[in-house]
């Protein structure tokens, strides 16, 4: 479902500085559902929001939705009020807070509320019964990789491909993968240094899933313009929690605060649940194919593409 209205407003003058913050807030947005900005009248909170949240909506399926507060003074009024500046409509027999929950649940959305001390209370209310239907916060952090990782990204590595092509490329393959892992441990080393991906934890716990993305590696494609995300992997036994979707999130955000107007991912093309991900979120096939050859049987993918939010030069 869409969110019908409430576009991030488009602010007269060219946004300064701020960046300390503006990165410390992306990074607290990946792993919170709800975040405040407080501070002195005219400090540049709402200007602040409202950068913050247009970095954050720029992969392709998240959407923002700004709301004003300021005209209300009757806290009872704000579900209302939110409603209808985002366009939500009820059906008969709903109520306000189910059709709010229905629009916002059917997202990723991000909702800004600006201006909300003269309905604090009001306020408070609806974010309680929006956090509640949304089942508290996310279980997993999405944060950069780390060296003392290694080991255990070798592992996701190549644990990820014995169970995502179960089926799809040969078993013997497959079996004999997990000899790699001393080879692949010192790889890991080397990419960890280089580029570190973006790994998905629980708290101080053990990586459960991984992205890379970077500059395009394809011939065809234009520097500096073309970014891609070269693998998300998520261990079996933590699909389907949404783990890979905020990894997706975070590689689309992090290409497209490099500057990168598009990207683009090679995926199995025989790999029907990966290939549905993918174009769940937004991404299509661009026509292009190539085959990977490897020991005894050959790979053959397809290139998907997806373009990023256009960015408002600095
Ligand atoms: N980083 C920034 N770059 C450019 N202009 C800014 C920046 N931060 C704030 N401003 C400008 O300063 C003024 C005050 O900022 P803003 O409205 O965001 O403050 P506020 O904290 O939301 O204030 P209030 O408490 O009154 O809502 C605005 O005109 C805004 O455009
Ligand atoms: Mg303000």
């Amino acid at each position: 479902m869409d969110v019908p209205g409430s576009a991030l407003p488009t602010p007269p003058t060219r946004f300064i500085g701020r960046s300390n913050e503006r990165e410390e807030l992306a990074r607290l947005l990946r792993n919170q559902r709800m975040l405040t900005l407080a501070g002195l009248g005219g400090s540049g909170k709402t200007r602040l929001a409202i950068e913050v949240a247009r970095e954050a909506t720029a992969v392709p399926e998240t959407k923002p939705a700004f709301v004003d507060l300021s005209a209300i003074r009757d806290g009872g009024a704000i579900r209302s009020d939110v409603a209808h500046q985002i366009g939500v409509g009820t059906k008969p027999e709903e109520s306000l807070s189910d059709a709010l929950i229905g629009t916002l649940n059917a997202g990723p959305v991000l909702l800004v509320l600006d201006n909300c001390e003269q309905v604090v209370e009001g306020c408070r209310d609806l974010i309680g019964i929006l956090l509640q239907s949304m089942g508290g916060s996310p279980s997993n952090e999405i944060r950069r990789g780390r060296p003392e990782d290694a080991a255990r990204l070798a592992w996701v590595h190549l644990r990820t491909w014995q169970q995502a092509y179960a089926g799809l490329i040969p078993e013997s393959y497959l079996d004999g993968l997990m000899n790699l892992l001393p080879d692949r441990t010192a790889h890991w080393r080397r990419w960890l240094e280089e580029a570190p991906p973006w790994v998905a934890a629980p708290d101080a716990g053990q990586v459960i899933g991984f992205a890379r993305c970077g500059p395009s590696r394809d011939e065809d494609a234009t520097p500096l313009v073309t970014g891609e995300i070269s693998g998300i992997y998520v261990l079996a036994e933590h699909w389907d929690t949404g783990v890979g979707r905020r990894l997706m999130q975070a590689c689309l955000a992090s290409l497209h605060e490099a500057g990168f107007a598009e990207a683009t991912l090679w995926v199995l093309d025989v790999n029907v649940r990966a290939r549905r991900f993918y174009e769940r979120g937004g991404w299509r096939p661009d026509g292009a194919t190539k085959d990977d050859a490897r020991e005894g049987f050959t790979l053959h993918e397809v290139r998907y593409r997806i373009g990023l939010r256009h960015r408002v030069p600095a």
